[in-house]
């Protein structure tokens, strides 16, 4: 058992923290927003991630993690000092590592001589030094390591994710950091999980270097998408048949909306102003940011088109199925949602929308939505209904009485959750992402 101090209770704090005591580590959980502390006291948690409220609810019940907003107790008592912070994006993309730099000058005075401290936070090349740097400054004269070790969660699987790692990396130069954080790591050697263990520089560029490659492979197959829906071709054969070949591997070849979330769009805008800075420019990764941003200007073209045929912009309603940035979060950042429904409702574009779990977040961010609580409701009366987000229950939806309730017929289907025949039996004109229309069934 260690003691850990977790700098930062957002969601990457909040799960690492909680997952980590799982493992039977003593964890304290520290923010500075004395409210979330409380919340989190009381079993609230801030966020939806399926399986952390029981998770968190077990293991303060065994004393395992316990939230406080008292930095100097909690970093005074830990074998091991997380930080956990955001890394928010610049006007110019590039990362602003204020909150990390003030947290680490925070920690500093009440660390212990030989302590460590680990940057979860994604954080571009360099920053693990600085922040040493930084350190021994504010406290001459000790033996403190700063290691890396970046995280690979996915919101929606974070608890999985974290407890079935692909790998466990770990940037540092200091032996004794390094083989404190592998026992902290331990359960995971012993489960043969691979260990990474390299320099800081080379931990903070494996976290974007993989970011912005699983980014890649999503804008390159919604560019065949396009290419499929000219030819008449079906994207998700064409992703299947590729995928088979382990040099290429099937994951993260969904054709969609565009990748959106707090991570995709953020790290693939810092790697490319880092490379500019560096010397070393990432043209791939700078037209895939254009490409992205493109494609979900061009979901609102699309639905403009099916409009015109229809109604009068000033008339019309669109029903967005799915704020989302993707299923099983209420996370909305950078989803497709935040800039199609702004843009429709500019074009005088009545917007009602259906999510089933970020609508509270949604409704923060923008206004003069009609929010619905089910998909039918969204539906009723509009004329084109576009599906930004792959929620499992919008694939029961009822599709006869979709179109029973529709004043038009199209639907947009950027996610494949609908049954192309069953939608063409029902009477829509059933357009999905990367492939031919539907052909009626005989
Ligand atoms: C991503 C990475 O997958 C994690 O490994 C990483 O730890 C995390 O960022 C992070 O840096 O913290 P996340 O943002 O939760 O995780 O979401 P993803 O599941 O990767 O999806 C990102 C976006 O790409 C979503 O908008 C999703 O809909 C889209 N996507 C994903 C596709 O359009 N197609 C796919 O095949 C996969």
């Amino acid at each position: 058992m260690m003691r850990v101090a977790m700098i930062g209770g957002g969601y990457v704090g909040l799960t690492t923290g909680a997952c980590l005591a799982d493992l039977g580590h003593e964890v304290v959980c520290v923010d500075k927003d004395p409210r979330r502390i409380a919340d989190l006291d009381r079993g609230k948690i801030p966020i939806y991630e399926p399986g952390l409220q029981p998770l968190v609810a077990r293991l303060k019940k065994l004393e395992r993690l316990s939230f406080t907003s008292d930095l100097p107790s909690a970093t005074r008592a830990a074998d091991v000092v997380f930080i956990a912070v955001g890394t928010p994006s610049r006007a110019d993309g590039s990362i602003d590592l204020a909150q990390v730099e003030a947290a680490a000058l925070e920690v500093a005075p009440h660390l212990a001589d030989d302590a460590l401290v680990v940057i979860k936070s994604t954080v571009v090349p360099g920053t693990c030094r600085r922040i040493a740097d930084l350190i021994a400054g504010a406290v001459p004269g000790r033996s403190i390591s700063v290691v890396s070790n970046p995280e690979f969660l996915r919101e929606g699987s974070a608890i999985v994710d974290f407890m079935q790692p692909d790998r466990i990396v770990i940037g540092g130069r200091n032996a004794a950091g390094i083989s404190r954080l592998r026992k902290l790591y331990s359960p995971f050697g012993k489960r043969n999980v691979p260990f990474v263990v390299t320099t800081p520089e080379n931990a903070e560029l494996i976290k974007y270097a993989a970011n912005a490659f699983l980014a890649l492979k999503i804008g390159y197959i919604n560019d065949i998408a396009n290419l499929c829906e000219q030819i008449g071709g079906d994207v998700r054969a064409v992703a299947h048949g590729i995928g088979l070949d382990p040099r290429i591997g099937s994951s993260f070849l969904a054709a969609g909306p565009g990748f959106g979330g707090s991570c995709f769009p953020k790290d693939t805008r810092a790697l490319a102003a880092f490379g500019r800075e560096a010397g070393a420019p990432q043209p791939l990764i700078e037209l895939l940011i254009a490409r992205n941003e493109d494609r979900m200007r061009g979901i609102v073209r699309r639905i403009l088109e099916k409009i015109g045929q229809r109604a009068a912009a000033r008339d019309a309603t669109v029903a967005v199925f799915g704020l989302a940035f993707k299923a099983n979060t209420d996370d909305v950042r950078e989803a497709a949602g935040l800039t199609v429904i702004p843009m429709l409702q500019q074009a005088g574009i009545r917007v009602r929308a259906h999510d089933p779990e970020a609508m509270v977040t949604a409704s923060q961010l923008l206004a003069d939505v009609e929010w619905c609580d089910c998909p039918y409701g969204a539906a009723r009366e509009a004329d084109v209904i576009v599906v930004l987000t792959e929620w499992p229950s919008f694939r029961d939806i009822d599709v006869n009485r979709l179109a029973g309730s529709m004043r038009g017929q199209s639907v947009l289907d950027y996610r494949h959750v609908f049954n192309p025949s069953s939608a063409v039996s029902a009477g829509l004109d059933y357009w999905a992402v990367g492939a031919a229309p539907a052909a009626v069934p005989a």
